[in-house]
């Protein structure tokens, strides 16, 4: 018998042999309604059938008796997020200690529903499942691109089927703002109105941002918005140009618009172009720390999370010295705010950061030109650390290629298996699995327009981040041909979610997806 691909894979799966549970649409869900609607949403998004909610109307003589039951309970105990689910062919019964793990349990009950001859069924099973890390990010650019609620809402939906829980909103950058805030309202006034490549630009009101927030959080999501600084700043610089230092036009810089074109950064011209590390607010002028007290302090009101990130990566032309001191300043002045400041890697490098500072590593599988030394920074202060390696899960990268979308800067292509054949904690020596906060797979837009471009780029290796991110590192099912048969086993799934993901040529998408079959890990238990 062949079982349904799982992805991240569960912690512990046993499959029995006893008859499966018939999904149809009398199937009852009792429980939480949030968990119960969850549940309904995902069964229906795919197999069409959608369950009922027997606390919603318990009186409905229409919908007739229940022939089943989908049972949702938070139980105290367990891991944060965990959940077990236990299918027999009369009744699946859920518990988790928390919200999230019953969401997480509604995904995973979506990827056991099996097409056949009588129907959807979900296979007889135990699963008992946790995520290795409390932290498991993506990250979307709407800077280099401007990025719609809409598509933002698609993104998450996608995010959530595969149990990511913080969505990093990288908000500004050389090429744009992008949140309207009211204590500065100048900076959407005069620099969001266009993106790479003279694209249209576009910015959030707060309404938009409550309503990206909310509907996160409804999915256990929690926002990290990003305003990079001291660098990727070009653009205060048309809303405020006395903020602004002269852009520094390194040889980096002439290089890429001689790569990429368009035109050198010019102070008060919006740049489309795609160079990094010429732009700095002025380090010493008071005005910049009073400009980031109304930037931070407004956003922390507008946001529930408890992270804000302040960038701190590629400022190519700022003295050392001054970079330093401008880290501190900044990091201290969000902790002030009562918030958790998250920079990447580079701030590492500056002493007197926040003490609880988090960073973020951006450099490669095998570290170079010292960002080791500079993350482990952040841990030698008692924090902790977020991984992003670029060269294998920034999702930008191309695939192949002759990908028409994506870059190659990160040690070429990164392919499917290249995503998936890293560990975390073998990345910065010294850095261990406690100190290691959680994985983030982020996606730059400077070759994405659209959320075609979006899943094109993003699926399927954000399952390889997803997949590292919750699932054990020792597991039977940890191993790339169990993975690659796994993410073929999606493909149905989101055809029916409408995900427009790559076919990726390692992935052999056509064959069954049994490749937990003869997995050591997955037992058949009579
Ligand atoms: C980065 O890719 N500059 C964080």
């Amino acid at each position: 018998m062949s079982h349904p691909a799982l992805l991240p894979v569960p912690a512990a799966v046993s499959w029995r042999s006893t008859p499966a549970f018939a999904l149809t649409e009398t199937t009852a869900i009792t429980g939480p309604r949030d968990a119960g609607t969850a549940v309904a949403d995902a069964l229906a998004t795919r197999t069409g059938v959608r369950p009922r909610l027997a606390t919603a109307d318990p009186g409905d003589a229409a919908s007739g008796p229940a022939e089943g039951a989908i049972d949702l309970r938070v139980e105290a105990g367990g891991a944060p997020e965990s959940y077990r689910i236990r299918v027999d062919a009369d009744r699946i019964a859920v518990t988790a200690p928390d919200a999230a793990g019953l969401f997480y349990a509604a995904q995973t009950l979506a990827q056991l529903a099996t097409s056949t001859a009588d129907g959807w069924t979900i296979a007889a099973v135990d699963i008992d499942d946790a995520p290795r890390f409390g932290y498991r990010g993506v990250m979307l650019d709407v800077a280099r691109h401007f990025h719609s609620v809409a598509t933002v809402r698609a993104f998450i939906d996608r995010a959530a089927l595969l149990k990511f829980n913080h969505l990093h909103l990288h908000l500004s950058d050389d090429q744009g703002w992008r949140l309207a805030l009211r204590s500065r309202p100048e900076l959407t006034a005069h620099a969001a109105g266009t993106s790479v490549g003279g694209d249209p630009g576009g910015f959030y009101t707060q309404d938009d941002w409550a309503d990206i927030v909310a509907y996160a959080a409804a999915r256990h999501l929690t926002v990290v918005p990003e305003i990079d600084v001291p660098g990727h700043t070009h653009a205060v610089g048309l809303a405020y140009p006395a903020l602004a230092a002269d852009p520094v036009l390194s040889e980096h810089v002439l290089e890429t618009v001689a790569a990429f074109g368009g035109a050198e950064p010019t102070p008060g011209v919006a740049y489309d172009g795609m160079a990094v590390g010429f732009s700095s607010l002025k380090i010493h002028d008071e005005a910049t720390y009073a400009f980031l007290a109304d930037v931070f302090g407004e956003l922390a009101r507008l946001t529930p999370g408890p992270y804000l990130h302040v960038g701190g990566d590629e400022a190519l032309g700022t003295p050392p010295e001054d970079f330093a001191l401008f880290m501190s300043r900044v990091t201290r002045l969000v902790a002030d705010l009562g918030k958790t400041p998250i920079t990447w890697h580079e701030a590492g490098a500056a002493a007197g950061l926040a003490p609880d500072t988090i960073g973020q590593y951006w450099g490669f599988v095998t570290p170079t030109d010292g960002m080791d030394e500079k993350t482990r920074t952040f841990v030698r202060n008692g924090a902790q650390v977020i991984l992003s390696p670029a060269d294998a899960i920034y999702l930008d990268m191309k695939e192949t290629p002759d990908s028409p979308l994506g870059l190659t800067w990160a040690n070429g292509t990164t392919s499917l298996e290249r995503a998936y054949a890293w560990e975390p904690t073998a990345i910065v020596a010294g850095i261990g699995e406690g100190d290691i906060l959680g994985v983030e797979a982020p996606l730059w837009t400077e070759t994405v327009r659209d959320l075609d471009d979006i899943d094109q780029l993003a699926f399927p290796r954000i399952t390889a981040a997803a997949e590292v991110a919750w699932s054990p590192q020792h597991h039977p099912d940890r191993t790339w041909t169990s993975f690659a048969a796994r993410v073929a086993g999606q493909a149905a799934h989101w055809d029916a979610a409408g995900i427009r993901y790559h076919r990726s040529a390692q992935v052999a998408w056509d064959a069954p997806a049994s490749a937990d079959d003869s997995a050591p890990g997955a037992h058949e238990v009579a």
